[in-house]
């Protein structure tokens, strides 16, 4: 159904869970893949996972995307050959009360979620709009409708503010032929949440009206269709994809 062959996907946070599995659902479809992450070793056996199944070309950039020199780098680097394709995946979480987080531990987490897509939305859309087509996909989530679990403060404000600023950019670029949109995941099974306890997660799943962790290919398939042109109409959305949990 879905052919993105001729297209090259730059994927963030795609050594782990939920960019791992948009990146290998992407080049299993047909795409070349740039994958940047700060884990260099998981980069490295994803990267290498991937090529060989699939055989496309995979390219790997050991960065921290919160920083505006890295992500200038990967630019550079990439010199004609720019991305068709941004996904935003790369992000983690900080729980702890506002009473105790620090200024540091608080601008951390928005960094990652909002100043990271604000610097790859500048710099990688600069081809797109050259070549007149492109497709962004931001990763928010359901904490940008609630907030789910207490001591979440910056991921609730970042997942908000990704959501907001992805609707920013389909505007912006709306005559420059390329399309912005989210997705807000769920509860879903991925490094990210087995941190939780086995009482924290049973504690959520029990709030999900289909009674279960959604898996991170789950994710991937919305990706795959907001990211093709059977999404040629649609731009600023955000798809939940949460197993009902938004619906109570
Ligand atoms: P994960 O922990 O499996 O993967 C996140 C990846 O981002 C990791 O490989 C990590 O190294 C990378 N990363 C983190 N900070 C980085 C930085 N500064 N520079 C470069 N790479 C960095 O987590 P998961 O679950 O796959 O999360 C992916 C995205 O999905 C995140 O934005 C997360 O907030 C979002 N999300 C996850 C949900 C879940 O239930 N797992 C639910 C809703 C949203």
């Amino acid at each position: 159904m879905f052919d993105f062959t001729g297209r090259t996907a730059l994927v963030t946070g795609g050594a782990s869970g939920i960019g791992h599995a948009i990146a290998s659902a992407l080049s299993e479809h047909g795409a070349d893949l740039i994958l940047l992450d700060r884990d260099g070793d998981g980069l490295k056996t994803v990267a290498s996972e991937i090529s060989q199944k699939t055989n496309r070309e995979v390219q790997q950039f050991s960065v921290d995307v919160t920083l505006r020199g890295d992500l200038e780098k990967v630019h550079e680097n990439l010199g004609e050959a720019q991305p068709d394709i941004l996904v935003n995946a790369a992000g983690f979480n900080c729980r702890k009360p506002i009473s105790e987080l620090t200024e540091a531990e608080f601008i951390s987490v928005l960094n990652v979620h909002v100043l990271a897509c604000f610097n790859t939305t500048q710099l990688f859309t600069v081809g797109m709009a050259r070549r007149g087509k492109g497709a962004i996909l931001n990763i928010a989530s359901i904490a940008a409708y609630r907030t789910l679990l207490p001591r979440v403060s910056p991921y609730v404000a970042g997942k908000a503010a990704i959501k907001q600023f992805t609707r920013a950019t389909a505007l912006e670029f709306v005559d420059k032929g390329i399309r912005a949109n989210s997705v807000s995941p769920g509860f879903i099974d991925t490094p990210l949440t087995q941190q939780h306890s086995d009482e924290v997660r049973k504690s959520l799943t029990d709030t999900v009206p289909m009674g279960r962790f959604g898996e991170p290919y789950e994710i991937a398939n919305a990706a795959l269709f907001l990211l093709s042109d059977y999404a040629s109409y649609i731009t600023g959305a955000d798809l939940v994809c949460d197993g009902g949990f938004l619906s109570k």
